[in-house]
């Protein structure tokens, strides 16, 4: 069964080091960050956006699905399963599903709204000991259709939102879903040093895909807790497959057994997961 993720970020914060939010799409992306996850024998946090929900099926299948999997797998870590990005609707159904954490994300909304909406899915919630993220501030760039300005996240405002009584908050601090462009100007360590001064929730990073290791590895030590990757895992699977079915690798170019055409890139998820626990520091359960 599931953890929240109350405790594991909690630690993570008062530790300095973050632990991995890695996006599903399926059942090989489930079993590779689960495989992932257990080599490295750390907490994970497996979230599905509510494209990719839609994808699978609806959320029930994405809770059967990763849970079944992890019995067949016998994974021992402690797996919080999250919904990413969701609005109102969504995270209400994902309580009720049996996911164990949720993002309310009312980025979007005006700032009045994204609160009191923020403060219901609080109290549904916890009432059933699933933990919130919420956001303040927008991600720029575009994920799954969530398209945000990327304005950086005012401090007062993530104040009001940290009182509703979430477990962790996204800020934007300069920080891009997908890939970063040439030109950008990096992560706003000014405004992020602001936000951990006034906040004590594990803040969470997202658009963790292509942010240079110094940037990350400084952004947790100020007060990161949670860093979402998902592009860099999108990246990984497309290139190992494309080149396993481009050198001809499976039965000299013809091969179609799906469980093949599929293996090289599900283990390059499996390498991206390990080697971003890496990078993320996060410690080995006992
Ligand atoms: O919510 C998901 C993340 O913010 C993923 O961002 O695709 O840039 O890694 P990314
Ligand atoms: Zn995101």
């Amino acid at each position: 069964s599931f953890v929240n993720g109350n405790e594991i970020f909690n630690a993570a914060r008062k530790g300095h080091y973050a632990v991995g939010a890695f996006n599903t799409n399926n059942m090989e992306w489930t079993r590779a960050i689960l495989k992932g996850a257990q080599e490295k024998n750390t907490p994970v946090l497996i979230q599905v956006s509510m494209g990719a929900a839609k994808y699978m099926g609806d959320y029930r299948v994405v809770k059967t699905l990763v849970e079944e999997e992890m019995h067949a797998m016998n994974i021992t870590v402690p797996v919080i399963l999250h919904l990413d990005h969701g609005n109102f609707e969504a995270a209400k159904e994902c309580i009720e599903v049996g996911f164990s954490s949720v993002m309310f994300d009312g980025s979007d909304l005006p700032f009045e709204e994204n609160l009191a909406k923020t403060k219901e899915i609080v109290e549904l919630a916890h009432a059933k000991g699933v933990s919130v993220e919420a956001e303040v501030g927008s991600i720029g760039g575009e994920e799954d259709g969530i398209i945000g300005a990327g304005e950086l996240a005012d401090v007062e405002e993530a104040k009001a939102i940290a009182a509703t009584g979430v477990d962790y908050l996204a800020c934007g601090i300069g920080n891009i879903h997908g890939p970063y462009p040439d030109n950008w100007k990096g992560l706003s360590f000014d405004r992020l040093e602001e936000l951990a001064n006034a906040i004590a929730v594990p803040l969470v990073l997202h658009g963790g895909s292509g942010i240079p290791q110094d940037q990350i590895e400084k952004a947790i030590k100020m007060g990161v807790s949670k860093v979402n990757i998902n592009t860099e895992c999108q990246i990984a699977f497309a290139e190992a497959t494309r080149e396993y079915i481009e050198a001809g690798k499976d039965r000299e170019g013809k091969g179609y057994d799906p469980r093949k055409l599929l293996a090289p890139g599900t283990q390059a998820i499996t390498d991206t997961v390990t080697s971003m626990i890496d990078w993320l520091g996060t410690p080995a359960v006992k």
